[in-house]
């Protein structure tokens, strides 16, 4: 969730640092700071957003080639300027910013300061600068790798130091880093998009590799000077994906653009004819897979939201055992995993700290692992044995919502993909490729009633509490509209199964606590029906979200949305999209920044 970024080279570095900062802000942040080598080395930090870095910097005239900028997140210690990175060494000649923890501070620290150590502030991170100044004899990257073979935990760092001062040293464990040349010099950031600017081929560092970057290139080797052969990857990630293209928020434009992600989803992996999928991604291990017994599907938030509809959609229509969870939980159990289980990963980001986790421990019992990624070349990705990419583009709202639909969708096509190998008709198969084919314009059917779901949010905002319940595929869909709503407007909102209503929740139910019902027209709608039923006797307000042509729901509910009719399989992708909007224009009603919802951070990379 912090986020790094490096320069070195002819330019200006200010600017660089300020720019790369900006692209890395959406991660979630508390505080800010950079240091750029000139004639001096000139610091500057400051809490809060990154106005008040900028407005700081208005008073230096801060000239160098050479620099290093951090938004941070905090971990250890508060939110100060103290704590801020970059964190210098005791002379101000070694500066450090890192994303990651560094478990064995305390004895680390104990032991720099008995040699006569001072430190200035609170954090994990200031142990690496009095290290390495502790073994500094003139040459940085030797005393960076000498410092990190004492270290445990995780980290991307990147070092600069006055005494050798042409050079910016990055190095990676469980946090990630990326590296990129052009003309003007060379680059290093924790995120791509702070460099799509400055070039489209990347270079990303892997566990345990150290990087020296020049204005003039790289070299990459091991924390024991071991060189590394490293090849670029070009991302198809544009400047202009990245913003905010005309919408007030990253949230907004990134939910009407659905129909066109899913598009990019779909693009050239339907094949309607054979009523088959073609993933690329998975051809190489197409005969390892036949031989899986049972499927784990694993992530955090909504993504493990998406794996739970997965679990519906492959267990319906490839009839093999699959489980959904939650990996943080995952990680910790004594999961049995036989040589026949695959684990899939389903992350946006790629580097979500519980997902990784449970993913390396399947791997370690033996499972076979496979990744959904949207971010490409992310840790994810090059840690699992083969995999599908999103290709929804850059998701910069804190709040996942394309990314969702894309994993929904690429769940769909690994069923079909799946499905076919295992015994899947071809009518069957045919129906579901056609029907996906048609996904994109059925969203922009429902993008197109935003106005009239603004209308709604506007109506509901001064609700204070929500229930969202839904039945066999859209149950998942209940957890992920009150998880928007929650985590958007701050209002407390809960997802339930709608059988569950009997069991408990609906004791919450009176004229001050709306449902929203996700009732389309398919195999459970009438104990749906049943459902609402029960809660419009309890005088509970309800909102439908219902399928075009049912007659009966509109004299039920107090108000209903209507989203076309598909496939059973595929309403989960329809359905969420009204929810998606009455939470974006719910959280603008209420006056928040819904692009950064307090206290949540766009990817979670630590425990
Ligand atoms: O990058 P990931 O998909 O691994 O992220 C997982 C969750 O942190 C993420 O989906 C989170 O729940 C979102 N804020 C939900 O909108």
């Amino acid at each position: 969730m912090c986020g790094i970024i490096g320069y070195v080279g002819k330019e200006n570095a200010l600017p660089v640092l300020i720019e790369g900062l900006r692209r890395e802000s959406y991660r979630g942040y508390d505080s800010s700071g950079v240091v750029v080598f000139g004639k001096d080395a000139q610091i500057v930090k400051a809490v809060g957003k990154l106005e008040a870095l900028e407005e700081k910097l208005g008073s230096f005239r801060i000239q160098g080639g050479l620099g290093v900028g951090h938004v941070r997140w905090a971990t250890h210690g508060g939110v100060t300027e103290e704590n801020a990175h970059p964190h210098a060494d005791c002379n101000g000649n070694i500066f450090v910013v890192h994303n990651g923890i560094i478990e064995n501070y305390r004895i680390l620290r104990e032991k720099l300061e008995k040699r006569g150590h001072t430190f200035a502030s609170q954090t994990d991170t200031e142990v690496l600068s009095h290290l390495i100044e502790d073994f500094f004899e003139g040459n940085l990257e030797d005393a960076v790798r000498k410092a990190l073979q004492l270290v445990r935990g995780t980290y991307g760092l990147v070092v600069i130091a006055k005494q050798d001062p042409e050079k910016l040293v990055a190095a990676r464990l469980s946090s990630p880093l990326v590296l990129a040349t052009n003309t003007e010099g060379g680059y290093v950031a924790s995120d791509p998009a702070a460099l799509v600017s400055h070039s489209n081929k990347m270079v990303f560092l892997e566990d345990g590799e150290v990087a020296v970057i020049t204005e003039h290139g790289f070299q990459v080797s091991d924390l024991f000077n071991v060189s590394k052969v490293k090849e670029a990857v070009e991302l198809e990630w544009s400047v202009e994906e990245a913003q905010k293209g005309g919408y007030e928020h990253f949230m907004l434009k990134e939910i009407m653009e659905q129909s066109e992600s899913i598009l990019n989803s779909l693009r050239g992996r339907l094949v309607e004819k054979e009523g088959k999928a073609k993933l690329g991604g998975l051809d190489p291990v197409k005969d390892r897979l036949q031989n899986v017994d049972r499927l784990i599907i694993s992530g955090m938030g909504t993504a493990y939201i998406a794996a739970l509809v997965g679990e519906y959609m492959l267990e319906e229509h490839v009839g093999i055992p699959v489980e959904a969870e939650n990996a943080a939980e995952f990680r910790y159990r004594k999961p049995i995993i036989s040589d026949n289980t695959a684990f899939l990963a389903i992350s946006q980001s790629g580097e979500t700290a519980d997902t990784l986790g449970a993913l390396r421990e399947a791997k370690e019992k033996g499972a076979f692992t496979l990744g959904i990624v949207n971010a490409v070349g992310a840790t994810v990705s090059r840690e699992t044995a083969a995999g599908v990419y999103n290709h929804a583009g850059p998701e910069i709202g804190v709040a996942s919502t394309k990314a969702f639909t894309s994993q929904l969708v690429v769940l769909a096509l690994l069923t079909l993909y799946l499905g076919r190998q295992r015994g899947m008709s071809l009518v069957t198969g045919q129906r579901i490729a056609k029907e996906l084919g048609r996904i994109p314009e059925l969203v922009r059917r429902i993008l197109d009633q935003a106005d009239r779901i603004a209308v709604l949010a506007e109506k509901y905002w001064k609700y204070s509490n929500f229930l969202y319940i839904g039945r066999k595929y859209n149950y998942p869909i209940a957890l992920e509209g009150a998880l928007k709503l929650k985590e958007i407007s701050y209002t407390h909102a809960e997802g339930y199964g709608a059988g569950e209503m009997k069991h408990g929740p609906i004791a919450l139910i009176d004229e001050n606590f709306p449902t929203i019902a996700i009732v389309p027209s398919d195999s459970v709608y009438e104990k749906m029906i049943s459902n609402i039923q029960e809660i419009k006797t309890r005088k509970g307000p309800v909102i439908a979200i219902a399928t075009e042509g049912n007659t009966e729901i509109g004299d039920i509910a107090d108000d209903v949305i209507y989203i076309p009719k598909t496939l059973e399989m595929l309403t989960p992708i329809l359905a969420v999209i009204p929810l998606q909007l009455f939470a974006y224009f719910f959280g603008v009603a209420k006056g928040y920044d819904v692009d950064k919802p307090r206290n949540l951070a766009k990817s979670v990379t630590v425990e």
